[in-house]
């Protein structure tokens, strides 16, 4: 791609999104772009973000057998990411899936979405605690857990390169935003 064509703030390094939204469920326009990002990092990050069970390459098939509990992120109205509520679990809500646009990550939007999809999961006020799994290695995503208030926050790694952490967010642990 051309420097011209790149989007501006993947030229500019920077962000400036007002508004960041959650909407339930995924549209088909946006499952090129979701594919897109979630298979050009080839299958290892394919399992960093989804876990082992979407097998690479992902395709629509995989997505849409799951579209039941995705949630769509948008960014000043664009598709800006997924987010996903896996399953219940007594009174916690378990959520993965969690993928920004690449020329979003780093800028503040993923701690941004994710206080807003808790804060929509903590409507139903059965839920006490929203949990999620996230590889030891990946420093961004728990930086961003950390942020919206998840913990603990792992330490130093075990050697295992795909040593999974177990983090939550009870119920008013949410950092305030
Ligand atoms: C996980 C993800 C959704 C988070 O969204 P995001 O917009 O990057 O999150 P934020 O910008 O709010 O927070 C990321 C933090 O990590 C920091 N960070 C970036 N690279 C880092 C690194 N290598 N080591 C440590 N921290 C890092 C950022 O500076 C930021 O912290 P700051 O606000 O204190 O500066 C996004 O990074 C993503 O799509 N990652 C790829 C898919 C993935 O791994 N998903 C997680 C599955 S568990």
């Amino acid at each position: 791609m051309g420097i011209l064509c790149m989007p501006i703030r993947s030229v500019l390094g920077e962000c400036a999104i007002n508004a960041v939204e959650i909407r339930r469920g995924l549209s088909e326009e946006h499952m090129p772009a979701l594919l897109d990002w979630a298979n050009t990092g080839g299958p290892g990050f394919l399992k960093q973000f989804a876990g082992p069970k979407w097998r690479y390459p992902l395709t629509e098939a995989q997505v849409m057998a799951e579209v039941g509990g995705i949630f769509t992120i948008f960014a000043d109205g664009a598709f800006a990411g997924i987010v996903q509520a896996l399953y219940r679990r007594e009174n916690r809500a378990h959520i993965g899936r969690f993928l920004l646009d690449p020329g979003l990550r780093g800028t503040g939007i993923g701690e941004r979405a994710l206080g807003r999809f808790c804060a929509m999961l903590f409507e139903n006020e059965t839920i006490d605690a929203v949990s999620l799994n996230v590889y030891r290695f990946n420093a961004p995503a728990i930086r961003c857990y950390a942020k919206c208030g998840f913990g603990p926050v792992p330490e130093s790694g075990t050697g295992d390169p795909w040593d999974s952490c177990f983090m939550t967010l009870p119920r008013g642990a949410a950092n305030p935003r």
